[in-house]
């Protein structure tokens, strides 16, 4: 090992931490396992999973995540309307899903409206983070979005015509690519 020149740099300690959480975050699956267990709130732990935090909106009433069997199980207070940039979603009070690193699947309580019709997401994931592309598998289509859209959970409201209303005035701009 290298003897240790003085730091000239007055921001060293802070840019020393944060390059440890980098290389903690990219290295060992058991590292993230380790920070995953102390997310305190469902964004926290999406992200600690790979995945943008804003995939589930804001008022979550609580969740709870069996880190053995991937079971994630989110409580929303009431059942409600989200708005993307490029589209609605609708959330049951109760999702679940089998979380994994990048990886939502087998998905419950959650649809999204394409082209007036509610089709329920089955699985959302990202294959490759360096794409900056997420996966929405909505059954008929995978649906390809920049993953930079989820990451603010967005507000979730009771009534669908609030909700769209947003996303007139936001425009439905964004790359939507369907595939087979
Ligand atoms: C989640 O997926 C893993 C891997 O496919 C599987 O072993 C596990 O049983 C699943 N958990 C649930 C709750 O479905």
């Amino acid at each position: 090992m290298a003897k240790l020149a003085p730091f000239p740099f007055p921001a060293f300690p802070t840019a020393f931490f944060a390059f440890l959480l980098c290389s903690c975050a990219s290295s060992s699956s058991s590292c993230s396992a380790a920070e995953a267990s102390e997310a305190t709130t469902i964004h926290d732990l999406l992200r600690n999973h790979g995945l943008p935090g804003g995939l589930i909106p804001k008022d979550v009433e609580s969740f709870s995540h069996d880190a053995t069997s991937g079971l994630l199980e989110v409580r929303l207070y009431r059942p409600c309307y989200a708005h993307y940039y490029d589209g609605l979603a609708y959330f049951d009070s109760e999702v679940r899903g089998n979380l994994s690193y990048g990886a939502l699947r087998g998905v419950v309580g959650w649809s999204q409206e394409e082209l007036f019709l509610w089709l329920p997401v089955k699985g959302i994931v990202i294959n490759d983070p360096s794409s900056g592309v997420i996966l929405f598998d909505i059954g008929v289509a995978r649906k390809r979005l920049a993953a930079s859209a989820f990451e603010v959970p967005p507000d979730c409201r009771p009534v669908a015509e609030q909700a769209a209303d947003g996303i007139e005035s936001l425009g439905r701009s964004g790359g939507i690519f369907h595939q087979r």
